[in-house]
């Protein structure tokens, strides 16, 4: 029987619960799912690569068909190399769209046989992004329901934050 194997491609910087909402949502429909956090050199991210790997693998062991790794180069070679038939990516709202249409097209035509699928998270996560997250944090702003509880301790730490009691 065909196995249906598809990436979920992103920078992650911290997973938010919308990352996992939309991975929920991937490891239903999909045999595999692999979540593939880019090795960018441009960007400085807050988390290096291997505290995000460790992050999204503690927030996704509940589901069997879900793995974390991590990848450089071009998308579409390391998708090649996981048998990944598509590529799975959020749309929270229509100004992600423009964007992602672009990448969908380029990935296609370098790569004609990877097939890229949108997904829409929860309508309470069409808002999140992990910039907002990473500002509010820094402001001592609640995280509430916007990341897991274990990323909100690793980001308080990370900015030496402690959070802030509104009255
Ligand atoms: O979470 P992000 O930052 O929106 O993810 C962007 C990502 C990682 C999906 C994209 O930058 C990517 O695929 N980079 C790998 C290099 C590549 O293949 N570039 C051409 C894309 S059309």
């Amino acid at each position: 029987m065909k196995r249906v194997i598809a990436i979920y491609p992103g920078t992650f910087d911290p997973p938010t619960n919308g990352h996992l909402d939309l991975i929920y949502r991937g490891a239903k429909i999909f045999d595999e799912l692999v979540v593939a956090i880019l090795r960018n050199r441009d960007k400085v991210p807050l988390f290096c690569v291997e505290e995000r790997l460790e992050m999204l693998r503690e927030c996704t062991r509940q589901w069997d068909n879900v793995r974390v790794e991590s990848f450089s180069g071009l998308l579409v070679d390391y998708a090649r190399e996981c048998g990944a038939q598509a590529v799975l990516r959020g749309i929270r709202a229509v100004s992600d769209y423009e964007y992602e249409l672009q990448m969908a097209w380029m990935n296609r035509k370098l790569d004609p046989s990877l097939e890229t699928v949108f997904m829409t998270p929860a309508g309470a996560y069409s808002y999140l992004s992990s910039r907002l997250v990473r500002e509010i944090a820094s402001l001592g702003g609640d995280l509430g329901d916007l990341i897991p509880a274990s990323v909100a301790a690793r980001l308080r730490a990370r900015l030496g934050v402690v959070p802030q009691t509104h009255k």
